[in-house]
C-alpha cells in the first residue's frame, strides 16, 4: 500500500463530493445587488424586447430608442415621474406597453438609466 493510492482514493472521494454539491453550488462571491444591477434586470426584462438596454447595440424594435440615447430627449428625473404616474412615455401605433411600476423599480430603473446614459 503507497501513499499515493491513497492519495489518489481522497482525491476521488472529494471529487464524488464535489459533484455531488454541484447543483447546490453558490458562487464565492455573488455579486452585490445595487439599485443599478436591479435596474438593468428591469430593464432587461420588461423592455428589452424592444428597447436596446446596454451600453451597445441596435433596439430589437426600429421604432424604439436604445435606452443609453434617452437622457438626450429627457430628463432622466421626468421620465422618473412619468413612469411612478403611469403615464406612458413614448407611446405611438407602436404600441409600447403601458406600465405601472413601484416606486422601488422605478428609482432603480433610473439608477440604471443614468449609468448608461453618460
Ligand atoms: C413592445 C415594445 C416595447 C416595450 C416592451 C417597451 N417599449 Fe418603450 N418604446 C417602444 C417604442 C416603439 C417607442 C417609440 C414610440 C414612439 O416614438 O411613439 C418607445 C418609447 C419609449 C420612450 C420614449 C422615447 C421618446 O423619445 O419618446 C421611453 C422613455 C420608453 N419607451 C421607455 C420604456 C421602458 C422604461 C420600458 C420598460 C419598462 C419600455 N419602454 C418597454 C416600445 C417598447
Amino acid at each position: 500500500m503507497s501513499k499515493s493510492i491513497a492519495g489518489a482514493a481522497l482525491v476521488a472521494a472529494s471529487l464524488m463530493l464535489a459533484v455531488g454539491n454541484a447543483g447546490a453550488a453558490k458562487p464565492k462571491a455573488p455579486p452585490k445587488e445595487t439599485p443599478v444591477t436591479r435596474g438593468e434586470v428591469l430593464a432587461r426584462e420588461n423592455c428589452g424586447t424592444c428597447h436596446a438596454i446596454g451600453i451597445k447595440g441596435d433596439s430589437p424594435n426600429a421604432k424604439a430608442p436604445p435606452f443609453r440615447t434617452l437622457s438626450k430627449r429627457y430628463k432622466l428625473e421626468n421620465l422618473e415621474e412619468a413612469l411612478a404616474e403611469g403615464i406612458v412615455v413614448g407611446h405611438g401605433d407602436a404600441g409600447m406597453p403601458h406600465f405601472i411600476f413601484e416606486p422601488d423599480d422605478i428609482s432603480d430603473l433610473i439608477a440604471y438609466l443614468k449609468r448608461i446614459n453618460k
